[in-house]
């Protein structure tokens, strides 16, 4: 279990509450996985961090288009690996349930959320605080991202 700090906050109102609602979420994920109940109770309690978080990932994109945010398509390559990874869990656990859903497999995949979670938001999510909500004249440039593993290094 986490709880939403004041050093995550954005300084967009509407970013935020999604993020709390997020780690809510995330929280309840988290607490299923150890209690394992029903196939169909961890099913849907995936589900509902799925649907929010693709929900959430629109409103935060949206805000960015509309701010004319300099990193909004690497910010959306970290939201849609995400997705795809939820996706694909949910896939491979729940739905083909080509491998078995175990104790194990839950709580690494919720520790994997909750790691992503924190390193998004204290990372991409804050770099756009200065930005986002701010009036253009008041702007502070974002610092770039990060360049992703894979493409460090060339070729
Ligand atoms: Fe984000």
């Amino acid at each position: 279990m986490f709880t939403w700090r004041p050093e995550m906050s954005v300084g967009h109102p509407d970013i935020d509450r999604d993020h709390r609602h997020l780690v809510e979420l995330l929280n309840a994920f988290e607490g299923a996985a150890g209690r394992e109940p029903s196939q169909a109770v961890l099913h849907d309690t995936l589900l509902k961090l799925q649907d929010y978080a693709i929900d959430h990932f629109g409103r935060e994109e949206a805000i960015q288009r509309e701010a004319g945010y300099p990193f909004l398509v690497e910010h959306k390559h970290e939201h849609d690996a995400l997705v795809e990874r939820l996706t694909d869990f949910a896939k491979t656990y729940f739905i083909s349930r080509r491998r078995p859903v175990d104790r194990a497999v839950l709580t690494e995949f919720a520790a994997f959320l909750r790691e992503w979670f924190v390193v998004h938001t204290m990372g991409a999510d804050l770099r756009m605080k200065g930005w986002v909500g701010v009036k253009p004249a008041e702007r502070v440039s974002p610092s770039p991202p990060a360049a992703p593993a894979a493409r460090r290094g060339g070729r």
